[in-house]
């Protein structure tokens, strides 16, 4: 198992280049499924999840191809075996997102419950609770959710039917699900209580440039119009706002001046206002985003206390890299994690660095110190993971991350990147 060896202590200087967002990407390529056309998907990330849903629509019968360009070129033409199996689906919960799409087009589907991960139980109960809403008889055996048209009147149905939707709670990979099912769906959806995350931007606009009705996304309540037929189109996929994210926490965290090409600041809303209050320097300018602190947190930055809500709240995928930059900030701080039951793990190993954080339920309070010092420590998921890179950055003597493949999943070529702006990082095999 990889792991990552990393030399505490250098600040980041340079340029980064930020790649496509997973979390865009996923739903992008299950939205290929919607057309027996070829599609193209510029800009899509090189990470272990990607690979992961490739050779999901591939064992489906899907021809997926990278280009030389960094781009997919996707043709579910020849769609045959609407599957998504469990030996796939424990490794990557996204996976679910096949199931909306499956049923627009090819009006069945087996697709493999997820199961929990290290964050939480993470159910999918609101993806059937909609689904089933639009028509589909979903039944859950031997772990597997079986999908398909009802039938009405003795026979089965042969589309989708546009429903009314309100999910209980918010729901980012639910929302998607029905948009994907909605956009060849007979009549009107509308989702209220919708998700409103730039990736959910971003899949609508793709499939409005695949000839969807959709209007108001991006708000808490989208209007679908159902069409016959769905055409290919390119789409780039929107860059990565967390990974984006996770730069401006690490160059935070160490001192330095990066510019981050592409990113995008009006996805960062919250997460740059809070590292302003602390005390970095975040400008926009022609690139991307700018970053400078000038020097090592604790003499320069302020702890922030903030909690997790829903976009355009503070993202919950960046609670544990920001937890870090208030370990070692001025001032105690409150971090509430609002969204999943179980996004603390990384605390225990911040403790083995140094850090000094108490947890008390769905709130960590973090009082900031001098200094990390270098220890083996091991990563648990993904954003875990980046927080302890950063945590290595900052921290004095050399620290060993294990299990990176957690990192792996969701970060295109991390190490790299931070060699490139100067951090004394390597990966041992
Ligand atoms: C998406 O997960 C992201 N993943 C997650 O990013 C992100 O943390 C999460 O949204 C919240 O922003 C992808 O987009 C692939 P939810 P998702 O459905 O859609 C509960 C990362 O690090 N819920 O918005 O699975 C759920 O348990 C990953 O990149 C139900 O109870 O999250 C959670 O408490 C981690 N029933 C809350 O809603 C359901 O049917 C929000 O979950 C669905 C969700």
């Amino acid at each position: 198992m990889d792991k990552l060896l990393i030399r505490g202590g250098r600040q980041l200087r340079g340029e980064v280049r930020i790649s496509g967002a997973k979390n865009a990407a996923l739903p992008e390529l299950c939205a290929c499924l919607l057309t027996a056309q070829p599609v193209t998907l510029a800009n899509v990330p090189r990470l272990q999840d990607v690979s992961t849903m490739l050779k999901l629509i591939r064992n489906m019968g899907v021809s997926a191809e990278w280009g030389e360009d960094g781009s997919v070129r996707v043709n579910a033409g020849g769609l045959s075996s609407p599957e998504a199996p469990y030996e796939l689906v424990k490794t990557m919960r996204a996976s679910v997102l096949a199931l909306g799409p499956l049923l627009a087009r090819f009006g069945e589907a087996t697709v493999s419950l997820p199961g929990g991960c290290a964050i939480g139980s993470r159910p999918v109960d609101q993806h059937i609770k909609g689904l089933q809403a639009m028509g589909a008889e979903i039944v859950v055996e031997h772990g597997y959710m079986l999908a398909k048209l009802a039938m009405v009147n003795g026979t089965r149905r042969s589309r989708l039917q546009g429903a009314h939707i309100t999910t209980d709670m918010v729901t980012v990979t639910g929302t998607e699900n029905f948009l994907m099912a909605a956009a060849l769906a007979q009549g009107e959806t509308i989702l209220e209580n919708a998700a409103q995350e730039p990736e959910i931007i971003d899949l609508a606009e793709m499939l409005i440039q695949m000839g969807a009705k959709i209007e108001g996304h991006g708000s808490s309540c989208i209007h679908i119009q159902g069409v016959e037929q769905l055409q290919g189109c390119s789409h780039q996929v929107v860059a990565d706002r967390i990974e984006a994210g996770t730069f401006l926490c690490a160059v935070a965290a160490t001192g330095g001046d990066v510019v981050l090409q592409h990113g995008r600041a009006d996805h960062l809303g919250a997460v740059i206002e809070k590292l302003r209050d602390a005390g970095a320097i975040i400008s926009t300018v022609t690139e991307g985003i700018r970053v400078q602190s000038p020097g090592p947190a604790h003499q320069y930055l302020k702890a922030q206390s903030f909690r997790t809500t829903e976009y355009p709240g503070f993202p919950t995928d960046m609670q544990a890299q920001f937890m870090v930059l208030n370990a070692i900030a001025q001032g105690t701080s409150r971090v509430t994690e609002t969204i999943f039951e179980n996004r603390f793990m990384h605390v225990n190993e911040l403790v083995r660095l140094g850090a000094h954080i108490q947890i008390d339920g769905k709130v960590a309070v973090i009082e900031g110190v001098e200094q990390l010092s270098a220890a083996t420590v091991m990563a648990t998921d993904l954003r875990a993971s980046a927080s302890l890179v950063i945590a290595g950055l900052v921290a004095e003597g050399d620290t060993v991350v294990e299990r990176i493949y957690h990192l792996d999943r969701g970060y295109d070529q991390m190490e790299t990147k931070l060699q490139g702006l100067g951090a004394d990082i390597e990966r041992l095999k």
